[in-house]
């Protein structure tokens, strides 16, 4: 698209092609648009627009659902996403404290562990799908053997297929069976651990936490948080290491002045979630009549935030487009408000001990001659990283 239909016709999952063309013709041209896509919506693009948003929880409750689900699809309540303060928070409250710095730095030999696992599979290759071979199996082992505590490898390897269905291929005809087929087995997976003696780890958090002024957890609820707490962390800290894989694979002086300085990779992390943010955005419902810019919204429309253009932001960000690992990391890849990620520091710690070890084994990172990254859209994201074909020398 190359004409003003933005303003009308933003689609609720742009084509990757379009992602970042939108976004900055948006913020030039229209920074609160309107789509008539998907049954009308808004899409905030300014950096403080998107923060206003975020915060004021009261007037624009979540969820939003942009886009609609589809047809016969009835996606299940997710808390704490899907919820408003202050239940929303009862939520927060019992998952907190299992994500804080401290504790998930406690995680550190246990992440160490998975990472040098998954590289000795394919180090002597010489080549691999960074995506598939590595950030996928990566992020989502942390989650059912760290945060779950389940050290099954068949287990492992058929929620592995549940969440890959569920971000990759949401909204296909696989997807109903798959996440029907996940219910049960979080279904069995909780009674076991509900007759077993209580462990210090998030599932035993939720099961016996009590919300809402005193109560357990609905069976519901308990699945829902469950889901939530899987998929949020499983396509998001997966996409992040592979775009910053393709950005390390193409700018060789960049490669060479991370490996040399291994505590330049928090920077060059946050750099590259601001550039390519793996929750393109995020919607709300508006609660009542207010206005965004000059634009007024009505009570029960939807409004989409688009963090890939308040990432980019000029007001926000000198020169943007610019990877520069100097900046101050105001961006909302990690959204803001009350629903801001309960997961960042446990994601941020994945990617940087995933980037130490690549670096420190790896040297002379290309993408493979003759192959090419491919990108997609999933659920939560419109500029994915789904192959990431990289060929590398070991070092040492
Ligand atoms: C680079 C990796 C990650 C990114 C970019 C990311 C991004 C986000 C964003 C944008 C939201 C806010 C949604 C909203 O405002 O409605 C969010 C919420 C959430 N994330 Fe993450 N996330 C990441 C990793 C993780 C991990 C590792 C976990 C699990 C340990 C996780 C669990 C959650 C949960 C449970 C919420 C809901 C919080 C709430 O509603 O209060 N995320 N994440």
């Amino acid at each position: 698209m190359t004409d003003d239909s933005y303003r009308t016709h933003f689609k609720p999952m742009p084509p990757p092609e379009e992602v970042f063309e939108s976004a900055e013709f948006m913020l030039k041209e229209c920074p609160v648009a309107h789509s008539d896509q998907d049954g009308g919506f808004w899409v905030v693009n300014r950096h403080r627009d998107a923060l206003a948003v975020l915060t004021d929880w009261r007037t624009f409750s979540s969820p939003g659902r942009v886009p609609a689900p589809p047809p016969g699809i009835q996606a299940p309540p997710m808390p704490p996403i899907d919820l408003d303060p202050p239940l929303q928070r009862d939520f927060r409250n019992i998952i907190n404290p299992y994500l804080t710095p401290e504790v998930v730095e406690i995680f550190k030999p246990r992440i160490q562990k998975i990472v040098t696992e998954l590289i000795d599979q394919f180090i002597d290759n010489g080549c691999c799908d960074l995506s598939g071979q590595f950030a996928r199996p990566f992020a989502s082992r942390v989650t059912f053997e760290i945060l779950f505590d389940l050290d099954d490898p068949a287990q492992l390897e058929l929620n592995l297929g549940f969440v890959h269905t569920m971000t990759y291929e949401f909204g296909s005809p696989k997807q109903p069976a798959a996440e029907k087929a996940w219910i049960e087995w979080m279904l069995s997976f909780v009674r076991q651990r509900r007759a077993q003696a209580p462990r210090h780890n998030l599932i035993d958090g939720l099961i016996h936490g009590t919300v809402d002024g005193g109560r357990p957890l609905t069976d519901e609820e308990l699945y829902g948080a469950i889901m939530i707490i899987t998929l949020g962390g499983f396509g998001t800290t997966a996409d992040a290491i592979g775009n910053l894989m393709i950005r390390i694979a193409e700018d060789r002086s960049l490669q060479s002045q991370l490996r040399g300085d291994l505590g330049k990779l928090p920077d060059a992390i946050e750099e590259s979630l601001r550039l390519e943010p793996p929750v393109s955005g995020v919607a709300r419902t508006c609660t009542r009549q207010t206005t965004i810019g000059e634009r007024t919204i009505e009570a029960s429309e939807r409004v989409l935030i688009n963090f890939t253009a308040a990432n980019r932001d000029p007001e926000r960000f000198d020169d943007p487009g610019r990877f520069d690992m100097a900046r101050d990391p105001a961006h909302l890849a990690f959204s803001g408000g009350p629903h801001r990620c309960v997961g960042s520091n446990l994601a941020r710690l994945d990617i940087r001990l995933a980037f130490e070890e690549l670096l420190t084994r790896m040297k002379n990172i290309r993408i493979t001659p003759g192959d090419q990254v491919k990108r997609v859209s999933n659920a939560a994201a419109w500029w994915v990283p789904n192959y990431v074909p990289i060929t590398f020398d070991r070092a040492g």
